[in-house]
């Protein structure tokens, strides 16, 4: 009798103790998901140099070009092939593209994100994009399209196209024609979202209709196109629905509910 009560005890304690350890054990090992998160990812505020650069180049100030040099396309091309321009000439692997100029009338996306070197390296010819030089011979050979393409319209340039057709042209054109990089807009544009957590006003434990109403305030379209589509508007034959099979016309359109 006293053997097994001995027994029983001992085996209470060593399940006690390997109860603690465990316990121990879990608090001690810090969770590894989140600590390879925390090892992963950049301190805050931190910026990739190439892309602080990229950032720096978009907003300088670019002299302007007015004489460019008077020599056929092709000339060019064969002279820069002569010259062995190439990969190695490059300064900039990645552009963003966010012109003040530009954006001084029309801010609508983020800045596009241009890969100099993989297009450079793709496409094995500098001039089909950097198609004249400046006739100064102290210019550069590969000028930056801002230094001679600024507003469009402009009355002492006006064979000029200005920076933003100038990009749309030749970037979308090449696309268009070789069939391959974006051609519709999200393909190069990020939409210039602002940030909602500033935008948005709500009390703390905000009702559903509450926060559809302060969308609302400002997403009046949106509103009216969802109200169109058939997320809205399904009703119909319901035979497959368990316990609804006689109501022939159930949905959003008719009696669902979350209908504000
Ligand atoms: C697909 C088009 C494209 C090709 C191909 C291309 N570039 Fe560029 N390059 C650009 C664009 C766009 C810019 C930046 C324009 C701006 O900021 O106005 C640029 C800028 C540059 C600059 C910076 C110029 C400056 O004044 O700071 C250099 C240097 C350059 N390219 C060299 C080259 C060389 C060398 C080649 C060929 C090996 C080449 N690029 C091929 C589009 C191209
Ligand atoms: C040295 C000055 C100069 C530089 C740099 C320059 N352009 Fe031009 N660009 C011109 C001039 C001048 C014209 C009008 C005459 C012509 O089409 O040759 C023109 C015309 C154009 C046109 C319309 C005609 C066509 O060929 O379809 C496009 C598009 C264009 N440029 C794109 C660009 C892009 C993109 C860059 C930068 C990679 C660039 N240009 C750099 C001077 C320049
Ligand atoms: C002469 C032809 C040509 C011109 C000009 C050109 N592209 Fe491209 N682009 C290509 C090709 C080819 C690819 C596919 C490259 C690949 O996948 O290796 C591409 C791919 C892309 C891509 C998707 C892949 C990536 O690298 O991110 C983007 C974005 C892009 N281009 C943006 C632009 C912009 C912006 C311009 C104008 C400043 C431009 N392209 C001018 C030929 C061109
Ligand atoms: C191949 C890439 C490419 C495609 C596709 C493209 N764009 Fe662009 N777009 C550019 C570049 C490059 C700029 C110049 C960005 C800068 O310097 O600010 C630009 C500038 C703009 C701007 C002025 C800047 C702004 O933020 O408001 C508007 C508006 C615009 N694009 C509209 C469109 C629309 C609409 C489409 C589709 C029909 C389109 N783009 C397709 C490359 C592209
Ligand atoms: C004070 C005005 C304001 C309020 C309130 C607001 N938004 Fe926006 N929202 C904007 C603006 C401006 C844009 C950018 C332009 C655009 O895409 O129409 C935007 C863009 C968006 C986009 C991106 C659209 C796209 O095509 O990429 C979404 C998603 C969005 N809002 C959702 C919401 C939701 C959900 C709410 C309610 C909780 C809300 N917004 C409340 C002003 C507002």
């Amino acid at each position: 009798m006293m053997k097994t009560l001995d027994r029983a005890r001992t085996k209470r304690v060593a399940a006690l103790v390997l109860l603690a350890f465990a316990l121990v054990a879990r608090t001690a090992a810090p969770a590894p998901a989140a600590a390879k998160a925390e090892k992963l990812s950049p301190p805050q505020g931190w910026v990739a140099p190439d892309r602080q650069r990229a950032i720096e180049r978009a907003h300088e100030n670019v002299p302007f070009v007015s004489q460019v040099k008077d020599e056929c396309f092709v000339c060019r091309q064969q002279r820069l092939r002569n010259e062995g321009y190439g990969i190695d000439d490059i300064t900039d692997a990645c552009f963003l593209l966010d012109s003040p100029i530009i954006k001084k009338r029309s801010d609508q996306y983020m800045p596009v994100r241009f890969m100099h070197s993989k297009h450079a390296a793709a496409l094995n010819d500098c001039t089909v994009c950097h198609h004249l030089r400046p006739a100064d011979p102290q210019g550069k050979e590969t000028s930056r399209c801002v230094a001679c393409h600024r507003q469009a319209f402009d009355p002492r340039h006006p064979d000029r196209v200005g920076l933003k057709a100038a990009y749309h042209l030749r970037c979308i054109g090449c696309h268009e024609q070789m069939h391959k990089g974006p051609v519709d807009c999200l393909g190069c544009h990020d939409k210039n979202v602002p940030d909602h957590n500033r935008l948005v006003e709500l009390p703390d434990h905000p009702k559903p209709s509450q926060v559809t109403v302060e969308c609302l305030r400002c997403h009046k379209r949106q509103g009216r196109e969802m109200l169109k589509t058939a997320h809205w508007l399904w009703r119909g034959n319901s035979a497959y629905t368990m316990g609804r099979r006689k109501e022939v016309q159930s949905g959003k359109g008719t009696n669902a509910v979350n209908n504000f």
